[in-house]
């Protein structure tokens, strides 16, 4: 188990949600009701980027075609629509996290 800074606690203010780099991993860290989660960045469904998907909540839509997922847990809530098509994709992988004198830290 190795831990590794990611950012300050304040750099994330609760609702929003930031985009890191740590070892070969790209993941978003997202501040959901005062608690913290971290999962990868690019959808599974084609690599769009969740980091510029909209938060509702703990729901992340991802820009690309719409797929949904659960912050806190990585599921994936509905699929992409295209055109008539829904389709399912993947769970993304989540992190666990822990805050040290207001520093967030993830396991990698
Ligand atoms: S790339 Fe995310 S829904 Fe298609």
């Amino acid at each position: 188990m190795s831990f590794y800074e990611i950012a300050k606690a304040d750099d994330i203010p609760e609702g929003t949600m930031k985009a890191v780099s740590i070892q070969d991993k790209e993941l978003i860290v997202i501040n959901y009701e005062g608690n913290y989660y971290a999962i990868n960045r690019m959808c599974t469904h084609m690599s769009g980027d969740l980091s510029k998907g909209k938060l509702e909540g703990k729901i992340i839509i991802c820009p690309r075609h719409g797929s949904r997922f659960d912050v806190t847990t990585g599921k994936s809530i509905s699929g992409p629509r295209i055109g008539f098509l829904k389709l399912k994709t993947k769970d993304e992988p989540n992190y666990q996290i822990k805050i040290e004198n207001d520093v967030i830290k993830i396991d990698i």
